[in-house]
Order: structure tokens, then C-alpha cells, then sequence
């Protein structure tokens, strides 16, 4: 039986990797920002515990009490996030700072808080939802992307700091799930619009209003797959999830490889002789 410490399991994957981890008999401990139909009442095994990610303090006291809740926590699992759509000449400062609080600045403080506890088990795996747009970033979300790639970095290198403390990292990149995550109450879009950017961000952002609760992507089956790569002993540190993400993310391989060569004079010259 393994402990969870998962963020924002009021809804979407964050829920149904809860449900998939307490079906198979592990416990639990979700955060949630209010009550939630989802999880009537804390039982033995889910625990819930209140608090919103953009609140620095509340972040690292969840991830204590946790702690101090289970006595040992197995998988740490930074989930809670949100999407923000539109050109980067419309977003606003404001817009900036709370995405990148939530998305980035609180998975980070939630692992910071949680390593001294793992260190001192010898044990732990950090399991990071980024997104394929952090690997593979299309028009009309650039600063959710930044936000993605920026915790796809972080994972990449913690995975290497802490392999020789027995802690494990996992950045786990879905495509498009079937959630919330492009409706409103999930999504946010930047409050102007220039008409410039009609024809290039516009046709974006209206296509993913269209596929709004009709994604690719089945989040129960995004769950089986996590829950999979945590039980084995060797597992991956980069996970893409979906058939949208494998193209994706290999169509950018290529891409990135073939600049790589095209360029590769120029990148060879800078050395000193
Ligand atoms: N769905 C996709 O297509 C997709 C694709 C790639 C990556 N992802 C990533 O997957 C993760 C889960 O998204 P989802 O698809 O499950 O979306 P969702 O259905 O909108 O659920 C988002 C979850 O994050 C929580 N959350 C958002 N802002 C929060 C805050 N300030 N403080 C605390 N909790 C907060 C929400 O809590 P409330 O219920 O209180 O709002 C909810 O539990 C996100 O990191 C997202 O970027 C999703």
C-alpha cells in the first residue's frame, strides 16, 4: 500500500488518479481549494486539505501536514494547474505572476517542502504533470507553455540531484485530456484581443473552445498509466500521455534535430581555438 500527496483533487486527472490510487487500496492525501461533491467527507483513506496554491504559506504547511498525517508519503504528485490562452502582447502582468505562481512557483515549494521528509525516508517519487506544450509548445498559450516547460526543466534536473537520495522524478506530459482544463472555471483567456492576431492565436483559442469536454484524452486511463510507471522500480523520468502527444512531441524531435544540423557549423565555431 503507498500514500499519495496529490494536488487539486477536487476534479479532472488530479480526481481520477485519487480514485484510481484508492481503487487499488492506497491512501490518499488530496488538496482541494473548497469543499467538493468529489470527496464527500475525509475518510481513512483520503484526506483532504484545504488550501489554494497561490497562497506561498498554505503551500508549504499542506505539504507538512501531510507529512505529519501519514508519517511516510510514497509519491508526491504535482498536479493542480491551469491554462491560459491568447497572444503574449494582450496578457498582463497580473495574468503572468498568478500563472506562473500556480503552475510553477508551487510545485516547487510543495518539492522543497517534501525533500527533507524523503531524504530522511530514503525514499520518494516526485511525479510532476507538466504538459506535451512543454516539450511541443503550439500558438495561443505561450506563457502556459513557459510555465510547462519551465517544470519539465526542473523535473529533468531534480531527477539527477536527488537519484542518489533514493528519490525518484517523473514529468509526466499528457495531450489533451477530457476535463475541465479548457472551461470555464478552468481556463483563462487574456482580457484584450488584438485583431492582429485574429488569424493566428484566434483560430487557435476558437478550435479549443470546439474541442472543449470532447479531448482525445481519457483522464482515467491517463491515471492507469501514472499509477503504472510508479510501480515499477525503473521509471521513466519523461512520460508522454496520448497519441496527440507522441506526434506531437516527435514531430518536434525531428524538428529540433534538423536545425541542429543545419546550424551545426555556426554551433561549432563559437568554441575558443
Ligand atoms: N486537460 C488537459 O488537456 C491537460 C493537458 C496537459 C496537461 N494538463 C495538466 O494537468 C493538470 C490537471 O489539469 P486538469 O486537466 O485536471 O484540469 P481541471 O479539470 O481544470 O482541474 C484542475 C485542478 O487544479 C486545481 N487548481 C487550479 N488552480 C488552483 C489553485 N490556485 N490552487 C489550488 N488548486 C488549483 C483545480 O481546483 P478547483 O476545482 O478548486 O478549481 C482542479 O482540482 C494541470 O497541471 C494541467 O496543466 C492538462
Amino acid at each position: 500500500m503507498k500514500t499519495w500527496f496529490i494536488t487539486g483533487v477536487s476534479r479532472g486527472l488530479g480526481l481520477a488518479l485519487a480514485k484510481a490510487a484508492t481503487a487499488q487500496g492506497d491512501r490518499v492525501i488530496g488538496t482541494v481549494r473548497q469543499d467538493t461533491r468529489s470527496w464527500p467527507a475525509d475518510d481513512g483513506q483520503v484526506r483532504l486539505l484545504r488550501g489554494d496554491l497561490s497562497d506561498p504559506d498554505r503551500i508549504a504547511s499542506m505539504a507538512r501536514e501531510a507529512f505529519d498525517l501519514a508519517g511516510k508519503i510514497d509519491v508526491v504528485v504535482n498536479n493542480a494547474g491551469y491554462g491560459l490562452l491568447g497572444a503574449v502582447e494582450d496578457s498582463t502582468d497580473e495574468e503572468l505572476v498568478s500563472l506562473f505562481a500556480v503552475n510553477v512557483f508551487a510545485p516547487v515549494r510543495i518539492v522543497r517542502a517534501a525533500l527533507p521528509y524523503l531524504r530522511a525516508q530514503g525514499s520518494g517519487h516526485i511525479v510532476n504533470i507538466t504538459s506535451v506544450a512543454g516539450r511541443a509548445p503550439s500558438i495561443g498559450a505561450a506563457l502556459y507553455s513557459a510555465t510547462k516547460h519551465a517544470m519539465e526543466g526542473f523535473s529533468a534536473s531534480l531527477a539527477e540531484e536527488v537519484a542518489p537520495l533514493g528519490i525518484k522524478v517523473t514529468a509526466v506530459a499528457p495531450g489533451q485530456l477530457r476535463t475541465d482544463f479548457l472551461a470555464d472555471g478552468s481556463i483563462r483567456r487574456s482580457r484584450t484581443a488584438d485583431p492582429s492576431y485574429k488569424a493566428s492565436v484566434g483560430r487557435v483559442t476558437s478550435t479549443l473552445d470546439r474541442v472543449n469536454h470532447n479531448q482525445l484524452g481519457d483522464p482515467d486511463r491517463a491515471a492507469r498509466a501514472i499509477l503504472a510507471a510508479v510501480q515499477t522500480d525503473k521509471p521513466p523520468r519523461h512520460l508522454l500521455l496520448g497519441s496527440d502527444a507522441l506526434r506531437r512531441a516527435c514531430d518536434k524531435t525531428e524538428d529540433l534535430t534538423r536545425e541542429i544540423e543545419l546550424w551545426k557549423s555556426w554551433t561549432l565555431s563559437t568554441d575558443n581555438e
